[in-house]
């Protein structure tokens, strides 16, 4: 793992920022849906700030299953929203942390200069990214580019599963099932930061990792079954979506919250429905309640990351940092439901 303790939001040069954006840049674009021999470098132009946003220059964005959703086309009723032969969203990486270089005509509270990170509609994977400006917040002093870029997708998704849809209180006992991924590795440190007690779930090479953000108890799935242990959970974030109903609420105390980040990804025509009705039935047959829910940028919860960011109660677990031409790499590695923690993208 990387060090991102170490601030490197350096003062910037404000004056002249604007001045110096080049009209084109290389970015990592998809022009048509596949796996990553679909992508390559090319110049594009650099997008202008809109009305309601900015454009950023890019310090660091990460990669999420987001982008490998996007980069395939799958499940495939995502492209009813992305294009249904090509994708409108070319260029990958909804994360992003940077410097503010040009402010849209409506934007009152954001100014050139002005380092912030959030999560954005793609273009991560590219010197300079254009994004509404409304959910995005100031990086904290002392907090890295890196670990900013690592946060918003999978730390929105953690902290909306564990405490807007889980309901999570301190002293609950939560399982986070898949702990070794980017919502994973931020699940099990908001989890602690909010008081409660962790169990993870995760592979061998991962346990030592998981153990080390705070879990109190890591279960290697590889040689333990997490179901033996009985009913003690009062919230279950699973991101995994790889146990049976009956499996789930054998684990659950009554009362407590199952909530579903992600399921079975075997069929692109109707995964995870499936899983999440059958899922939904079993909890409303028991004491349990079932939450499912797609994750949203907004500013409320990315204050919330920004203040555990800056008070070190969340210190992202980054694997490694690359520059765009690791990023098709980096995209086939999410794609096999086995990336550790998060891969940060260094655009320039
Ligand atoms: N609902 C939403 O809004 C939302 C938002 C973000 C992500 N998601 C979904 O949530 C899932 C997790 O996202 P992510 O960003 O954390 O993905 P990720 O970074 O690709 O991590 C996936 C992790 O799952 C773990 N895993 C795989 N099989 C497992 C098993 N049988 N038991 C326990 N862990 C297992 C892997 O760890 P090991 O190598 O240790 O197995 C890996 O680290 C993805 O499917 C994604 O599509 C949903």
């Amino acid at each position: 793992m990387n060090d991102t303790s170490a601030s490197d939001t350096s003062p910037h040069d404000i004056d002249g920022l604007a001045e110096n954006v080049p009209s084109e840049m290389p970015a990592v674009v998809a022009r048509r849906y596949g796996t990553a021999e679909v992508t390559s470098i090319e110049q594009v132009p650099v997008p202008t700030a809109p009305a309601d946003g900015v454009l950023i220059r890019v310090e660091a964005s990460s990669l999420n299953a987001l982008d490998w959703h996007f980069l395939t086309g799958t499940p495939y009723m995502l492209r009813a929203i992305n294009g249904l032969r090509r994708p409108k969203r070319i260029i990958p990486g909804s994360d992003v942390a940077g410097v503010v270089v040009a402010v849209g005509a409506d934007v009152t509270d954001k100014r050139v200069g002005d380092k912030v990170f959030g999560e954005c509609n793609g273009g991560g994977c590219a010197p300079y990214l254009a994004s509404k400006s409304g959910h995005l917040v100031t990086v904290p002093d002392g907090v890295s580019f890196e670990a900013a870029g690592a946060t918003p997708v999978a730390g929105l998704t953690a902290i909306q599963g564990l405490r807007t849809h889980g309901s999570l209180e301190a002293g609950d006992h939560v399982l986070i099932n898949g702990a070794a991924g980017g919502v994973g590795t931020f699940a099990v440190q908001i989890a602690k930061a909010m008081g409660a007690e962790v169990t993870a779930v995760c592979s061998t090479r991962n346990v030592e990792m998981v153990r080390a953000l705070g879990a109190d108890t890591v279960v290697d799935y590889s040689t333990t079954d997490v179901v033996d242990g009985g009913a003690r959970f009062d919230v279950m974030l699973d991101n995994v979506g790889n146990r049976t109903p009956k499996e789930c609420r054998s684990m659950l105390r009554p009362g407590a919250r199952y909530v579903a980040v992600s399921g079975p990804k075997n069929n692109p025509w109707l995964d995870p429905i499936p899983h999440v009705v059958r899922t939904w039935l079993a909890m409303k047959r028991s004491d349990a309640s079932f939450h499912q829910f797609v994750a949203s940028p907004n500013a409320e919860d990315m204050t919330s990351l920004a203040e555990l960011l800056a008070s070190g109660d969340i210190v992202p677990a980054i694997d490694r940092v690359i520059g765009l031409d690791g990023v098709a790499d980096g995209l086939t590695e999410i794609g096999s439901g086995h990336a550790p923690a998060k891969i940060v993208v260094v655009p320039s």
